[in-house]
Protein backbone atom coordinates (compact mmCIF):
# COMPACT_ATOMS: atom_id res chain seq x y z
CA UNK A 1 0.00 0.00 0.00
CA UNK A 2 1.38 3.29 -0.76
CA UNK A 3 1.78 6.22 1.41
CA UNK A 4 0.71 8.97 -0.36
CA UNK A 5 -2.52 8.30 -2.86
CA UNK A 6 -3.41 10.64 -5.19
CA UNK A 7 -7.06 10.61 -6.70
CA UNK A 8 -7.69 11.91 -10.38
CA UNK A 9 -10.86 13.82 -10.17
CA UNK A 10 -13.36 13.99 -12.60
CA UNK A 11 -13.21 17.41 -14.16
CA UNK A 12 -11.13 18.72 -11.87
CA UNK A 13 -8.17 18.54 -9.65
CA UNK A 14 -4.89 15.64 -8.37
CA UNK A 15 -6.33 15.53 -4.87
CA UNK A 16 -3.40 14.08 -2.86
CA UNK A 17 -4.07 12.56 0.25
CA UNK A 18 -1.01 12.21 2.44
CA UNK A 19 2.16 14.66 3.21
CA UNK A 20 3.98 15.69 -0.29
CA UNK A 21 6.20 18.46 -0.99
CA UNK A 22 5.91 20.16 -4.17
CA UNK A 23 8.86 21.96 -5.79
CA UNK A 24 9.32 24.45 -8.32
CA UNK A 25 12.00 24.56 -11.11
CA UNK A 26 14.92 25.98 -9.03
CA UNK A 27 14.29 23.41 -6.32
CA UNK A 28 12.41 26.34 -4.06
CA UNK A 29 9.36 24.22 -2.04
CA UNK A 30 5.91 25.54 -2.01
CA UNK A 31 4.43 26.42 1.33
CA UNK A 32 0.62 26.25 0.37
CA UNK A 33 -0.81 22.84 0.18
CA UNK A 34 -4.20 21.62 -1.64
CA UNK A 35 -4.87 19.91 -5.02
CA UNK A 36 -3.04 20.20 -7.92
CA UNK A 37 -4.17 22.26 -10.93
CA UNK A 38 -4.55 19.58 -14.51
CA UNK A 39 -6.82 21.99 -16.35
CA UNK A 40 -4.48 24.84 -16.49
CA UNK A 41 -6.75 27.38 -16.07
CA UNK A 42 -5.90 28.46 -12.26
CA UNK A 43 -4.05 31.53 -11.38
CA UNK A 44 -2.72 30.00 -8.17
CA UNK A 45 -0.83 27.21 -10.31
CA UNK A 46 0.54 24.52 -9.15
CA UNK A 47 -2.74 24.58 -7.62
CA UNK A 48 -6.59 24.02 -7.81
CA UNK A 49 -8.36 27.30 -7.46
CA UNK A 50 -11.58 26.56 -8.63
CA UNK A 51 -11.45 27.80 -11.77
CA UNK A 52 -12.03 24.54 -13.24
CA UNK A 53 -15.81 24.60 -12.86
CA UNK A 54 -17.86 24.23 -15.71
CA UNK A 55 -14.40 24.90 -17.87
CA UNK A 56 -12.44 21.63 -18.09
CA UNK A 57 -13.84 18.26 -18.65
CA UNK A 58 -11.93 15.05 -18.47
CA UNK A 59 -12.52 12.24 -16.85
CA UNK A 60 -9.81 9.19 -17.39
CA UNK A 61 -10.46 5.90 -16.14
CA UNK A 62 -7.76 3.01 -15.41
CA UNK A 63 -7.46 0.22 -17.99
S1 LIG B 1 -8.00 21.79 -11.83
FE1 LIG B 1 -8.91 23.31 -10.63
S2 LIG B 1 -8.21 25.15 -11.45
FE2 LIG B 1 -7.30 23.63 -12.65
Amino acid sequence: MADVKVKVLDNGPLLVEGTIEVVDAEGNTFQQKGALCRCGLTANAPFCNGAHAGKFENAPRAK
